[in-house]
C-alpha cells in the first residue's frame, strides 16, 4: 500500500515509525513532517487539501492517515473522498464531535452516554441564569477548537463570571463565542482510543496522559507531558469500560456514523461511575507514542481491515508489561518556550539507553537538529526497567534547558517486593 501521513508532531512520527514496519507498505508519503522524521518517507508539499488530494491521486496513494484535529475539522477527508482515496479520520460532519463541544454533548445526551451535566451559552445576558445552576468549581469550555487551551476550571463564582464574559467576547475568537458550562467531575482520567469502521468499534488498551506541566499534576495545562499504557484497572473498571465501548458502538450505529477513523474518549472514573469528558476524532498526543510501541499487530493491516469494514475480525495483539513516554519540552513551555538549542548526541543517547525517541518541535539547521518549539520530543520504552532507561536518557539530553516531569507512569515494583536495589523503582530511586 502507498500511505500518506499528514501532520508534524511526535504522534505522526510514531504513526510513521509503526507503519514503516508493516509488510503491506509499498511506499510512505508524508505531508508537513518535522525534520526529525521527514526522512521516513517522501515528502509531499501542497497549498491546500484539494491540491494534496489531487497529487495523492496522481501518485496512486491508497490511504490517508490524518493526524491532528484542525485538518479534519477543515475538511481534509472530504477532499480525499472526492478523489476516491480512503482515510483514517472522519469528514467534516463527524469531525464535529471534536470540533464542537456542544455537538458532542448533544450526541452524548441523545444516546444516554454518561457525562457532566451542562448548559450551552452564547449570549452574555443569560450568564446569571446559567451560572446559577452550578456549584463551584464550574467548568467552562470554548465550544470550538482552541488548541487544547479552551477549558477553564473556575474555583469561585466571580472567576466563572469574568472568564465566561471573556470567552463570549472572543478570547478564542469564534471558538469561544459559544461556551459549554458544565459540572465539575472528580476522579482518575483515562484516554480510550477506539477505531471505528462504520459497523464495529475496536478498543485499544487504556492509556493515561499527564496534561499538567509539573509533577504531582500541578501547574498549567499543556499538550501533554507524558503518558503510559496500559493503565492498571480493577476488574469492575474493565467491565465498565467494556460496557462503555458497547454503548458508544450502539450510538454510532444508531446515528449512522459513516466514516472510518479514530474516536478518542477522554474518560473520568467518578464515584458514580465512568463519564465522558470529551471526544477527539484522532489519535491522542502523547498517548499514541506508547500505544503504538506497545502494539504487536501490524497497524497498516488493521487500517486496511477498517477501510474494508472488517474490524469485527481483528484481534489486536499487545506486548506484555507497560510502555512509558516522557515528553521533554523547552524551558518556558507552554507560555514562551526557548528556541534554537542544538539537541546534541541524540543518536548516541538513543543507542546507549535503548529508548525510542519521537520528535515534535525540532528543526534542522546547518545539518544539526535543534529545538524549535514547546514540546520537543518524546522518549519512550517498554518493559520493567523502562522508566529507568527513559530517565537516564533524559538526563543525558542537552538542549534549551529542557524541562520534563519525573513522575510519569506507575511504579512497577512496590517497596515491599523490590529487593534488587538496582535503581529500578521508587524505593531504589532512579
Ligand atoms: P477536555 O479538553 O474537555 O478534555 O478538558 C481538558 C481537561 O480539563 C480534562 O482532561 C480534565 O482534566 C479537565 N476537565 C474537563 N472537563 C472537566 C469536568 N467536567 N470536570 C473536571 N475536570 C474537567
Ligand atoms: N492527549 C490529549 C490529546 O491528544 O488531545
Amino acid at each position: 500500500m502507498k500511505v500518506l501521513i499528514y501532520g508534524s508532531g511526535a504522534r505522526e512520527h510514531a504513526l510513521a515509525w509503526k507503519i514503516n514496519q508493516s509488510s503491506l507498505l509499498e511506499k510512505l508519503y508524508l505531508c508537513k513532517p518535522n525534520d526529525g522524521f521527514a526522512d521516513l518517507g517522501e515528502v509531499i508539499e501542497a497549498t491546500g487539501f484539494e491540491q494534496l488530494a489531487s497529487i495523492s491521486k496522481e501518485k496512486n496513494i491508497d490511504l490517508l492517515v490524518a493526524g491532528p484535529e484542525e485538518p479534519l475539522v477543515n475538511g481534509i477527508v472530504d477532499e480525499f473522498r472526492k478523489v476516491g482515496i480512503p482515510a483514517i479520520g472522519p469528514a467534516k460532519d463527524w469531525a464535529m464531535l471534536e470540533g464542537s463541544k456542544a455537538f458532542a454533548k448533544e450526541f452524548m445526551q441523545r444516546n444516554n452516554i454518561p457525562t457532566a451535566s451542562y448548559e450551552v451559552i452564547s449570549d452574555e445576558k443569560d450568564l446569571y441564569n446559567v451560572l446559577e445552576k452550578f456549584n463551584v468549581p464550574i467548568v467552562l469550555k470554548a465550544d470550538g477548537l482552541a488548541a487544547g487551551k479552551g477549558v477553564h476550571i473556575a474555583n469561585t463564582r466571580p472567576d466563572a463570571e469574568q472568564t465566561l464574559i471573556e470567552f463570549l467576547k472572543g478570547r478564542f475568537n469564534k471558538a469561544s463565542k459559544r461556551v459549554v458550562v458544565e459540572e465539575f467531575l472528580e476522579g482518575p482520567e483515562l484516554s480510550l482510543i477506539t477505531l471505528w469502521d462504520g459497523n464495529t468499534l475496536l478498543p485499544f488498551i487504556p492509556a493515561r496522559d499527564y496534561k499538567k506541566l509539573e509533577e504531582g499534576n500541578k501547574g498549567p495545562n499543556t499538550g501533554g507531558m507524558g503518558s503510559y499504557c496500559p493503565v492498571s484497572l480493577e476488574l469492575n473498571e474493565y467491565e465498565e469500560l467494556e460496557l462503555y465501548v458497547k454503548k458508544l458502538e450502539t450510538a454510532l450505529k444508531n446515528e449512522k456514523a459513516d466514516f472510518v477513523g479514530v474516536i478518542y474518549s477522554g474518560l473520568i472514573m467518578t464515584k458514580e461511575g465512568l463519564k465522558v469528558l470529551e471526544y477527539n476524532m484522532r489519535f491522542g498526543d502523547p498517548e499514541t507514542q506508547p500505544l503504538l510501541m506497545h502494539l504487536d499487530s501490524d497497524l497498516l493491516e488493521v487500517f486496511k481491515m477498517a477501510v474494508n469494514k472488517e474490524l469485527d475480525k481483528v484481534e489486536l495483539k499487545w506486548k506484555p508489561g507497560q510502555t512509558f513516554c516522557v515528553v521533554a519540552a523547552a524551558q518556558g513551555y507552554p507560555v514562551s518556550p526557548k528556541k534554537g538549542g542544538e539537541i546534541k548526541n541524540i543518536d548516541q543517547i538513543i543507542s546507549d539507553h535503548g529508548v525510542t525517541v519521537f520528535f515534535a518541535g525540532v528543526k534542522k539547521q546547518d545539518g544539526k537538529l535543534t529545538a524549535d518549539g514547546g514540546r520537543v520530543l518524546s522518549v519512550c520504552q517498554t518493559g520493567v526497567y523502562a522508566q529507568k532507561y527513559i530517565y537516564d536518557a533524559l538526563q543525558k539530553l542537552n538542549f534549551c534547558d529542557k524541562i520534563y516531569r519525573k513522575d510519569i507512569g506507575e511504579v512497577s515494583l512496590s517497596k515491599e517486593v523490590c529487593k534488587k536495589n538496582e535503581g529500578c523503582c521508587d524505593s531504589c530511586g532512579f
